[in-house]
């Protein structure tokens, strides 16, 4: 049977490289690739987070949240665990519940027709279920228990809640490997923490290309003007980049170092090395809190959430995807339960790098913004990412995208959009994989 997909088709364009060194540009494009993440990533067999322990502590504490664009609830019953499911009602749909979160929840009742739900996601009453003086009300065999929202499993670790809707999602400790946990046990492991703060912030771009921004060590030191004047982040400093075994997750670390002031940054010519100096430079002293010299640790975890320590700015991060080019940027501020005032001073200081309008972070804000525009006409051209070679692999050097290429390879394997090439492998001729489902998809059967 021979392909019907001709050059410059849809289906064409769909086509995904063979190279994990090429990323098309349809993929931050296209309403029903958006559609196919919310189901294969969001509502399969990867773990979302979801909030902090420390924000639902007691009985009837609860939080609202998204799991991708699926709305939910965390909840803590008065059995002392969490549960997890969709914020939807059972009957037409409504929201269950509208704040953020709240304290005291004994059940969920919907405000439209007032069907009540346990602390467990589980449907308990419809009102006048028997309807009234006997006329109307549901039919006899309707049962409770066969309605009621999707449940989420939930895993917890050091003090991070997560949730899937696929109950054979690998148990949280294997999916994220010793490496990664070990880094996130670094910066929470046996410490409580206390939230100093939240911002939200709405980037004009698609979920992705913010991921790809936390996980290119490259742009770090270039695009951020504050990081590199002030010798926060150079990539003459001592680091590396850790990519977890399929590529999924990252961490990117480095010590400030006596390397500041190198030659390498003013040969070429860089705009974030500039002569500017701090008024009051308070703002850079920090203390030193986990037993080591690592100043910066950005972490992220397939496929939307960051853990990030820039000096005593601890933060966690939550990328929502609201649409094919708008994104919702979740940031919850850390001190912890044993710090002194004077430390939280600190990281209420520090936490100015860092935010929508941080002296570094913002940048990060708008360049996502640059690329959704950058590739308006460009739907069947492709992103490069050569940078530090080819492979997905931990690196002493941060001068690479391989926790980019990291991210793609996990992609485009739970998207079911191929498998990426080994590095010795030679790129295989381009296949056009449309995505099951779409129009393409449909056409390119019924012509086989
Ligand atoms: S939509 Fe919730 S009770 Fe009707
Ligand atoms: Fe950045």
């Amino acid at each position: 049977m021979t392909s019907t997909v001709s050059p410059g088709s849809e289906a064409e364009s769909l086509a995904w490289p063979a190279e994990l060194t090429r990323v098309p540009y349809w993929v931050f494009q296209r309403q029903d690739v958006f559609r196919a993440e919310q189901e294969k990533l969001f509502r399969g067999p990867y773990w979302s987070y979801l909030c902090l322990e420390a924000e639902v502590p007691q009985a009837g504490d609860y939080r609202t949240t998204f799991v991708g664009d699926t709305p939910v609830i965390v909840v803590r019953d008065e059995d002392g665990e969490l549960y997890g499911f969709e914020n939807r009602c059972a009957h037409r749909g409504a929201l269950l519940a509208f704040d953020d979160g709240g304290h005291g929840a004994k059940d969920f009742t919907c405000v439209y027709h007032a069907w009540s739900y346990s602390l467990q996601g589980d449907l308990t009453g419809v009102a006048f279920q028997d309807g009234i003086k006997g006329q109307g009300g549901m039919p006899r065999h309707f049962c409770l228990a066969d309605h009621g929202p999707r449940k989420l499993r939930i895993a917890s670790l050091h003090g991070l809640v997560f949730g899937s809707f696929d109950d054979d999602v690998d148990d949280i400790e294997d999916y994220l490997g010793d490496e990664v946990r070990g880094r996130i046990e670094r910066v929470l492991g046996g410490r409580t923490p206390v939230v100093l703060g939240r911002f939200t912030q709405v980037l004009p771009n698609n979920w992705k290309l913010y991921v790809e921004n936390v996980k290119d060590s490259y742009h770090a030191s270039i695009l951020h003007l504050f990081f590199t004047t002030f010798g926060i982040n150079r990539l003459s400093q001592r680091g590396g980049i850790i990519v977890s075994e399929s590529g999924a997750h990252h961490v990117s670390y480095s010590a400030i170092d006596g390397a500041e002031k190198d030659g390498g940054y003013s040969r070429q010519n860089l705009r974030s090395d500039s002569a500017y100096t701090l008024k009051d430079p308070s703002l850079l002293e920090g203390f030193s809190e986990v037993g080591d010299d690592i100043t910066l640790q950005i972490l992220s975890v397939f496929p939307g959430f960051v853990l990030q320590q820039i000096q005593n700015a601890v933060a966690v991060r939550q990328i929502l995807p609201r649409g094919v080019a708008s994104t919702r940027l979740n940031w919850t501020y850390l001190g912890f339960a044993d710090d002194t005032p004077e430390q939280t001073q600190v990281r209420l200081k520090q936490s100015n790098l860092v935010g929508p309008a941080g002296f570094v972070s913002m940048e990060d804000g708008c360049v996502g913004g640059f690329v959704q525009r950058g590739i308006a006409g460009a739907a069947t051209q492709q992103a490069v990412l050569e940078m530090g070679g080819a492979d997905a692999a931990s690196s002493g050097s941060r001068v690479t995208e391989a926790s980019v290429r990291g991210f793609w390879k996990e992609y485009r394997s739970g998207m079911d959009l191929g498998t990426a090439p080994t590095p010795a492998t030679a790129p295989q001729p381009v296949a056009a994989r449309p995505l099951p489902g779409t129009a393409a998809a449909q056409q390119k059967e019924a012509a086989q």
